[in-house]
This record gives structure tokens, sequence and C-alpha cells, in this order.
């Protein structure tokens, strides 16, 4: 396919305003569960590519708050992070001061006795720092701990402060079913107030899905024609070639539906298909994303339809099945594969259907949305000659690309040069945003602790809203736990998903497409 490439003119880029960046006041960072790779491998990373950009405010200071003893160690192990996971030079200048900034305190979660040291603690480094009473309190641990840990704040007084700002990011899994999430929500929103609660969702901190708004309505002409006249589905795929990277047990009790579908693909969906806001606000963002997952009717359960992968080879490397993955049981039913049709009962997407799939250890890595466009209501160039490199007219295609080769592409035809035929070839416009913007994005929590931090609750999800995914979700995983699967394993490693998986689409007359990334 022939592809069109587009770029930015530098003096574009040179008249976006530079250095108007909200700074937060101050702010002690404090995260529990510190000693999990997360912290490490994501949160470090991102807090100090803030402060290599000035983002930080000059009073800062993070505390990581976990079980074991590490003492001292702890910074040193979050440099080693910096380094490793965020492309600093372990010689950066900035590095050294960082590092002095962050300590680390031993506490179980669950002994409330251990809360009263906590709280002397963060009030010596708010003295010292001169932070003013600004805390955010990061949960990272397993999340049979969250609950505890906000009970324990709020018996110390933590979460309603006389002096400063304080508020709770929390890390999904959000519950693991409705019920267990409004459990969570009563006793969240019992210590503290919703708008000091931070449900973080590491997509929404993606560049490549804050441009899905920046897409729809900052320009004109597709908004128009973003709707059931002119849409005849969409297919929504988060393909990851990685297993459960040692994270059985983890795993084990979560499974596609729940660990990506639930959360970070419906973030996507509610994207791509919402009303327009009435403005870029917390509230009006979150009222139009709940409106449209309010509008989506239960999903029969035969549109749903799992997968686990048995042994295959990824990237031309053999890798075990799933059931034979470190701390997973041999006879597991967890699915490492999910995909649905649903669809939106709403006046503009009544009758297009709407598929998601996600998985692990497929062909490929690499989260898309496509948008595939009705065809012309008459084919006049659709008389191939038998040689004709294009066999038949392929409908328009928009595909956003969230990662990686983070992009948006638009398929039309055109026509083959000197075919007496009125030949036509599908042709690809690309924009790819490290070719046109010189960079790719970052790994999204820049943004969101940067939005926690100030206070800024549009990228994060509101309690109606998990409620509304899960109370969508439930009766699938329940449907799902009650039937084992019959056949499991049921695809190999290193191919697209199962059988039972295009079946869902074969029905509706389509098919997934797999050519996902960028056409060179
Ligand atoms: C996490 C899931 O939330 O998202 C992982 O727990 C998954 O299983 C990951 O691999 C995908 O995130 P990203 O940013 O790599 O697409």
């Amino acid at each position: 396919m022939t592809t069109i490439q587009m770029s930015v003119r530098p003096e574009d880029l040179s008249r976006v305003p530079q250095g108007h960046e909200r700074i937060p006041d101050a702010g002690l960072l404090v995260i529990f569960g510190a000693s999990g790779d997360l912290t490490k491998r994501k949160l470090m990373p991102a807090l100090f590519h803030l402060e290599q950009t000035g983002l930080l405010p000059g009073n800062f200071a993070i505390v990581g708050v976990a079980r074991r003893p590490l003492g001292g160690e702890f910074a040193a192990d979050m440099r080693a992070g910096i380094v490793a996971f965020g492309g600093v030079e372990a010689s950066d200048p900035k590095l050294d001061d960082f590092v002095g900034r962050i300590s680390y305190f031993a506490l179980k979660f669950d002994d409330p006795s251990d809360y009263a040291g906590l709280k002397a603690e963060l009030e010596r480094i708010d003295k010292d720092r001169g932070i003013a009473g600004h805390r955010l309190f990061y949960l990272a641990t397993a999340p049979e701990f969250f609950a505890g840990i906000i009970e324990n704040l709020g018996a110390q007084g933590m979460a309603q402060p006389e002096q400063g700002q304080t508020a709770v990011v929390i890390e999904k899994p959000f519950g693991h079913d409705l019920e267990s999430a409004r459990e969570l929500n009563r006793q969240v929103n019992a210590v503290f107030q919703e708008s000091q609660v931070f449900r973080i969702d590491h997509y929404l901190g993606k560049e490549t899905v804050q441009n899905i708004l920046v897409f729809r309505f900052a320009n004109g002409i597709f908004e128009p024609i973003w709707n059931r006249n002119y849409i005849d589905h969409m297919q929504i795929t988060a393909a990851e070639t990685l297993g459960i990277e040692g994270r059985g047990p983890f795993y084990e009790k979560a499974g596609a539906l729940r660990d990506v579908v639930q959360n970070h693909m419906m973030e996507l969906l509610s994207f791509v298909t919402m009303e327009p806001p009435s403005s870029f606000e917390a509230e009006s963002v979150r009222r139009e994303k709940v409106k449209v997952w309010r509008a989506i009717p239960p999903i029969p359960i035969l549109n749903a339809v799992r997968g686990q992968y048995g042994p295959g080879v990824v990237d031309g490397q053999r890798v075990v099945g799933y059931r034979d993955e470190e701390r997973v049981n041999p006879e597991s039913g967890t699915e490492t594969y999910a995909a649905l049709r649903l669809e939106i009962e709403n006046w503009r997407w009544a009758g297009v259907p709407i598929y998601l799939r996600a998985g692990k250890r497929l062909k490929k890595q690499a989260t898309e949305i496509s948008i595939q466009f009705k065809q012309p209501p008459l084919l006049i160039f659709n008389r191939m000659a038998a040689s004709s490199p294009c066999q038949e007219i392929q409908p328009n295609l928009l595909t956003i690309r969230i990662q990686p080769d983070e992009g948006i592409a638009l398929r039309f035809g055109a026509k083959v040069p000197t075919s007496p035929n009125m030949d036509v070839c599908p042709v690809n416009m690309d924009f790819d945003y490290a070719a046109a913007f010189g960079k790719s994005s970052a790994n999204g929590y820049e943004r969101l602790l940067l939005d926690a931090m100030l206070g800024d609750q549009t990228l994060f999800s509101h309690r109606d809203g998990v409620e509304t995914t899960w109370a969508l979700y439930t009766p699938i995983l329940e449907a799902w736990a009650a039937k084992r699967p019959e056949v499991f394993p049921n695809y190999f490693a290193g191919k697209w998903g199962p059988e039972c998986s295009d079946r869902l689409l074969e029905r509706d007359g389509r098919a997934w497409r797999n050519d996902l990334g960028r056409k060179a």
C-alpha cells in the first residue's frame, strides 16, 4: 500500500506557547507499596522527567512506604530504576538532588499502630522542607490493602488535615466486580471526599489517548461523519506479545477482562464514542463518558469469548503456555484473551457494532482503534481487470495507533496511474507522532502524577464510571466463573487468538484487522 506521510511545519510548532505549564505549589508524595515494580519502573522515572522539565516544585519530597525494612537501600534502588527505565544518564546533574529527596518508611499496611509513626515522620519531612501540608497518598499496593490504608489514614486525621491540600491516588484494579467496586467506593468516600480521589488508569495519561479528543473535537471535518450514517463498525485491539511477566498470582485472579478490558479498553471506547463535552474539565468529560457507557445494553454471553495461550513462538522465541508460567495453576481456567461485540444504544451509534479484543502472547504488540466507514452507495469502479493489483475497492479506514508507532492513518482509494480501467488502489495518509513532533509519547504517568498534584481530575475515573463499567462486565465474569472453558488452552502463543474470536466477527460477515501497525 502506498503511504503519504504527514508532517508538522516547524513554524507551526514554534507558535505553540511554551512555559505556560502549571507547577504544583509544594508536595509530599507518599507511595504505599513502594517496593513493587511500578514505583521503580514507572513512577520514579516519570517523576524525574517532571523534575528535568522543571515541572516539580522545589519543596517536593517522596516517601516510599512498604513492609520490608529497606532504609537507605530504597533511594539507591530508585536511582537505579530511573536510569534503567527512564532513559536517564547516571551522570545527570539533577539526579543527586532528586534522589536526596526520597526516603523510606517501613510499615505494615494493616497494622493501625504503625500509622502514628508515619504521621510523625511525614510531619517532620513537611517541616524540614516547607511543604505546608500538601500531600498526595499513592496506593500502589495489592488491592486488598486499599481499604485498610484509607481507613488508617482517616483514623490518624491525615485525610482531612487542617493545613494544605490532601488527595489519594488509587491504582487499578479498583474492585474485582461491581459489588467490590461499590464497597471500595463506599470505604474511600467515608474518609476522602470524591474531589480528593484520583482513580488512576494510566491509559488516560498517554498522549495518543488524549489526542483522540483533540482529533475529534479540535477538527471540524471528522465529527459530522462520526456516527451511524457513515461508520460501518469499529474494532479496538489491545494486543500484547508479552506474557504475564512473572505476575502469576495477580493474573490468576484477574484475567484479561478485568486486567485491561473493564478499564483501559473502556476508556478508549469512551473517548472514541462520547458526545463532545462542553469543556475540557473534569465534570464535563466524566459526565459524557458515563453517559456513553450507560448506553451500552447488557452484552449477551454469546458475544463474549475467551481464550488462553498455549506454548508457541513469539518474536522468534519459544515460550511456554500460560499454564506452565510460574505460580500459575496447571489447570487454570483464567482467560489471557477476551473479545466482545457490543453496541451503544443512542442516536449516534445505534446499530454500529463495536468489537473489542485484548490478549497476551499474541502475534504483534499493538493497541489500535480502527474505524471502518461505509462503502459509497454505488461502486462504479468496482470492475477490475484480472491483472489489477487491487481485487476490490476497500472501504475507508481510519486507524488510531495508540502504541507503538503512535499515529493516525486514513486509508482511501486512489486511481492507479496510467490504468485504463480506472483501477483503484488503497493508499494511506499517515500521521506519525514521532516523525512529526520528533518525540515519542511519555509513559502516561508524568501527566497523571502532575494532574493529581494539581488537583485536576479530568483524566481520572469517577466513582460512577467505575461502577458503570463493572456493571457491564460483572454478568460476563459470573457466567465465565460458573462454566469452565471447555478447551483451554485454545490458541498458540504468537498467533492472533482463538478461533471463537474470529467467529464472533464472521457471524456479522466481518473479520478482525490483523495488519496492525504503521504501513511503511
Ligand atoms: C496493565 C496490565 O494495567 O496494563 C498489564 O495490568 C498490561 O497486564 C498493561 O500489560 C498494558 O499497558 P501498556 O501501557 O503497556 O499498554
